[in-house]
């Protein structure tokens, strides 16, 4: 089977983007990082991922008119390396339903949290609050609908009595390197079946990975 063409959009340092670039190197990976997209210019880990010899591209959005222009040009640059999966690594723009619908089973997204359980921003400082005992991280297939979809792996930490939102999210971050690589493979691997808003096929990887001594 071919490799799966890879666009990771970023918006800032990447550390996500660092560990999907390490795992397809692998040469049985399914898939290869055809493209890193930012739109920022400045974002760190566009340079990072240019160093390494990845092809890279900026769409800024602030010189753009509105959502919808902005999101031409970078289905654009998609095209022009023709891509057909696209991975969501720390990339801080709402995406249209249009556009989403058009990338439907082919765009995925990690986020910080235990979904469906703190959706949004400052989830770990969320997560103290609320005083939980387990926090984490979740790889989605990405819906219109922020921060929900179909869930493909997810990893869990205990929440210490002493951590602050820095020391839990550092070590959230560990676990999200290591399941966004295994979800990607996962996802072009052909493995995975989405039902009723649920995946199936991962051989039970999601939800197997809790780390409380991480
Ligand atoms: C990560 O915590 C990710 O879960 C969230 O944004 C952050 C991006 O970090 N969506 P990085 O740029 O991958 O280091």
């Amino acid at each position: 089977m071919s490799k799966r063409r890879v666009a990771i959009l970023i918006s800032g340092r990447g550390s996500n983007m660092e560990s999907l670039i390490a795992a397809a190197k692998t040469s049985d990976f399914p898939a290869e990082i055809a493209l890193v997209l930012s739109n920022r210019p400045d974002a760190p880990g566009l340079a990072s991922a240019k160093a390494q010899g990845i092809a890279t591209a900026a769409v800024d959005h602030k010189i753009h008119a509105g959502r919808a222009s902005f999101e031409g040009s970078m289905q654009k640059m998609l095209e022009a390396h023709r891509i057909d999966f696209i991975c969501l690594a720390g990339f801080m723009r709402l995406l249209t339903e249009s556009f989403v619908n058009h990338w439907a089973g082919r765009m995925i997204n990690i986020h910080p949290a235990l979904l469906p359980a703190f959706p949004g921003l400052h989830t770990h400082e969320r997560a103290l609050k609320e005083g939980v005992k387990l926090h984490g991280c979740t790889v989605h297939y990405v819906v219109p609908e922020m921060d929900a979809g179909p869930i493909i792996a997810q990893a869990a930490v205990s929440v210490r009595d002493d951590d602050t939102p820095e020391t839990l999210g550092r070590r959230v971050l560990a676990q999200e390197h290591v399941i966004y690589p295994l979800a990607l493979r996962l996802a072009c691997s052909g493995a995975l079946r989405i039902e009723g808003g649920r995946v199936y096929g991962g051989g039970g990887a999601d939800g197997a990975l809790v780390s409380p001594a991480a």
